[in-house]
């Protein structure tokens, strides 16, 4: 099962206790003579519902996880912030209460800010820029930081581009955002890219945003029609503005002594699962975007606004200062290749 390498006594503590809460669970493995081999327990914690693409590509990952290690491996997948919310996914992992995490890289602002990127308006014109910036040097050095925190980044899954809801009114121009606000996922760059509409913000745990956008607490936020879909806004949020202005994507993460203290094999079939599931999550969140556009748009609840280049242009500059303002933080070195990744 696990092959312990010397460390801390703090950390092996936390192994122990890991392990043995983890025998609690599982079913056999396999059984030798009288003795037990029991499985070893991955618990993978999200906030998202089963059908987006984060959902089911971490299906996809236990059922691959599971096969390729003949049953010796079982992940428990939780979904909906059922084990952990955004304010505890991460020191959960960090902990080793959970073994996988799926955080939206903004949230990881944090550990670094440079997970900021992520925000700057209009930042990728389409898909194929966002994989090959997850491909480059600048996503390989983001992933490396977080070894200090005893997290390792695994792979990184897209969700899609964001648009805006609100219920209120119809937003055409930068205008119409003025005095409202916004629930926002972390961090200052989304605070900025709203304040430089004339908008107020709030961060909001993602599991609470529902109740916050039904009560009034703010009235719009920003996220990708499969999560606006799946998480049934259209129920409270009488206005959508198509904009792709910003992106929804996420780090796969792991506990670092966990997994380097995987026996080789072991970890083997669970990085290949783990390559497996990342190409099943990119094609998914390519379906389930348009899926769930088509579903709000059918549902006749929402009414959609979908801008002419030019009304586009108008938010594009409206929102351009916000680059200025973090280029120190983000480095840029960093805005460089993301802008790069996008030409042609
Ligand atoms: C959000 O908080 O809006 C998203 O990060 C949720 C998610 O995991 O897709």
């Amino acid at each position: 099962m696990f092959r312990k390498k010397p460390m801390a006594l703090a950390l092996s503590t936390v192994l122990v206790l890991t392990l043995s809460l983890v025998g609690c669970g599982g079913k056999p493995a396999a059984t030798g003579g009288d003795k037990e081999v029991k499985p070893i327990i991955v618990k993978f914690a999200h906030v998202v519902t089963p059908d987006t693409p984060k959902g089911q590509a971490a299906l996809k990952f236990k059922e691959l996880a599971e096969q390729k290690t003949n049953g010796k491996v079982v992940v428990e997948v939780y979904p909906s912030s059922q084990l952990y919310g955004d304010k505890e996914e991460l020191e959960a992992a960090q902990s080793g209460n959970v073994q996988i995490i799926a955080p939206s890289v903004t949230k990881l602002v944090g550990l670094n800010p440079k997970f900021q990127y992520t925000d700057l308006p209009f930042l990728f014109p389409n898909n194929e820029a966002v994989y090959k910036f997850f491909a480059s040097d600048q996503m390989k050095g983001l992933m490396n930081s977080l070894d200090k925190y005893n997290l390792q980044g695994l792979a990184v899954w897209p969700n899609g581009f964001k648009q805006f809801t609100n219920n209120k009114r119809p937003l055409v121009s930068p205008e119409d955002f003025k005095g409202l606000k916004f629930r926002t996922q972390a961090g200052k760059v989304l605070e900025a890219q709203f304040k430089s509409l004339g908008a107020g913000s709030a961060t909001i745990a993602f599991g609470e945003t529902y109740a916050a956008l039904q009560q009034g607490t703010v009235d719009g936020q920003e996220n990708t029609f499969n999560n606006i879909d799946t998480q049934k806004y259209q129920e409270i949020q009488k206005y959508l503005t198509v904009t792709n202005h910003g992106r929804l994507d996420y780090m796969i993460i792991v506990n670092k002594s966990f997994w380097s203290g995987l026996e080789p094999d072991i970890r083997k079939a669970l990085d290949d699962s783990m390559a497996e599931a990342t190409k099943f999550a990119v094609e998914q969140a390519e379906l389930l975007d348009k899926k769930s556009m088509d579903n709000l748009k059918n549902s006749g609840k929402m009414q959609f606004t979908e801008l002419t280049p030019a009304q586009l242009g108008v938010f594009q500059e409206t929102m351009k200062p916000v680059y200025a303002q973090f280029e120190s933080v983000l480095s840029k070195e960093l805005i460089d290749a993301a802008i790069n990744a996008g030409q042609k």
